[in-house]
């Protein structure tokens, strides 16, 4: 094809994608062309604009390592990862709801018994977290695998503290034969996603604040069962309704009671003020057999 033009480009794309092996990545890539290009004509990119855009991708790649992942960030933003996980985890009534990953979640975390405090030195308020794991069907899954993962006080990720060379506020329980769950940690805190490369850049930009409500994170795998990816929030935040990366649902949203110092769940007694906090999650059944 010659002599394309702004409006027969879109379709000389598609016809040179023809041949792909994979139909599934045909599909997907012309879909993607067909919408870029309309936002191309949508907005009348100029070629000013068109470099911007190819210097912010390069300045994303650049600044994403192991430690760091800026197009998860980007897509996290843009609300994509909400939308990803909405539209592959539509639940039952009833079923816990999904909500984003995140990029700090560490593979090979230690693990606990019920009970231990998985804070490992980090530093904040003690928090004593607890509740069931079940199924749709509300009976209690025995041996769940729980990973968590939060920030401390300050709100920061042991990831993120080059000086931290262990894991702390992360781990990973079981569920007991009742189908509980328990472990004592410390109070998550609001905090602000990375935001010193290109996408901190791109929220100012927009006038948009960095700043996610304070949040636990859970992993819940289990034989039989769709794998559970969600966080609990804490009610009353400041950031509820304005989380940076979209991931609030209400039904996520509890208490985290506040005590005075003195005798704590484990038994022990806390010279300090601490927090408990109680959820229980529902497991949806696996599609996969
Ligand atoms: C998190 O909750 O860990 C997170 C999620 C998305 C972007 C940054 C952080
Ligand atoms: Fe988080």
């Amino acid at each position: 094809v010659i002599d394309i033009d702004q409006w027969s480009i879109t379709r000389a794309v598609e016809l040179a994608n023809a041949r792909g092996q994979d139909s599934r990545i045909v599909h997907v890539v012309n879909a993607l062309v067909r919408h870029l290009h309309d936002f191309a004509r949508e907005v009348r990119l100029t070629e000013q604009e068109w470099f911007e855009g190819v210097r912010f991708l390069t300045q994303v790649g650049h600044i994403t390592d192991e430690r760091r992942q800026e197009f998860i960030l980007l897509s996290d933003t843009l609300g994509l990862s909400t939308l990803v996980t909405a539209q592959n985890h539509s639940k039952p009534t009833g079923c816990t709801e999904a909500t984003v990953f995140g990029p700090f979640y560490v593979e090979g975390s230690p693990q606990y018994l019920n009970g231990e405090d998985i804070a490992n030195g980090a530093q904040g308020e003690p928090c004593f977290v607890s509740g069931m794991v079940r199924g749709h069907d509300g009976r209690v899954i025995v041996g769940a695998e729980i990973s968590v993962w939060q920030s401390d006080s300050e709100g920061y990720y042991d990831v993120q503290r080059p000086e931290i060379d262990r894991h702390q506020a992360r781990g990973v329980v079981h569920s007991l034969p009742d189908g509980r769950y328990h472990f004592k940690s410390l109070l998550a805190a609001p905090y602000r996603i990375p935001h010193d490369g290109p996408v901190g850049r791109m929220l100012e930009a927009l006038g948009r604040h960095p700043w996610r409500p304070a949040h636990l994170h859970f992993m819940i795998k289990a034989e039989g069962f769709e794998t559970l990816i969600t966080h609990i929030f804490r009610e009353g935040d400041l950031y509820l309704e304005s989380d940076a990366v979209f991931g609030v649902r209400s039904s996520l949203v509890t208490h985290w009671v506040r005590h005075e110092p003195g005798r704590t769940p484990d038994g022990k007694t806390s010279d300090e003020a601490f927090y408990t906090l109680q959820y229980d999650f529902v497991l949806d059944r696996s599609t996969k057999e």
